[in-house]
């Protein structure tokens, strides 16, 4: 919300930017692609990089806990 993430993600359930909480993943939904998604730093990526200056690296992580906290999606899609 902080961060205005919520502005595409909804409260994690999507909008203008796909759902975090199921399990489809664009690029993949394990730890690297997902850390590499929010630093900007995804080859391809159509999500903005701003967030790759404004985050720490520790940050990212706690962003990403939460992701999966929130986790509605089948649980053999888990690939965490
Ligand atoms: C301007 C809209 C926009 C904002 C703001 C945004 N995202 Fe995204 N996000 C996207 C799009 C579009 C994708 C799909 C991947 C792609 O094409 O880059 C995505 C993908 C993702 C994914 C992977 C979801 C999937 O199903 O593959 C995660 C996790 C994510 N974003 C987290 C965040 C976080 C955390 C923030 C805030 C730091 C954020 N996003 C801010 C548009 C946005």
């Amino acid at each position: 919300m902080q961060t205005g993430c919520s502005g595409c993600h909804g409260m994690g359930g999507g909008g203008m930017g796909p759902s975090v909480m199921d399990d489809q993943w664009k690029f993949g939904g394990d730890d690297e692609t997902l850390f590499k998604l929010i630093k900007g730093t995804y080859p391809g990526q159509t999500m903005p990089s701003v967030f790759g200056m404004l985050l720490k690296d520790e940050q990212v992580w706690k962003i990403l806990a939460w992701v999966r906290s929130i986790y509605k999606g089948d649980p053999s899609g888990i690939v965490w």
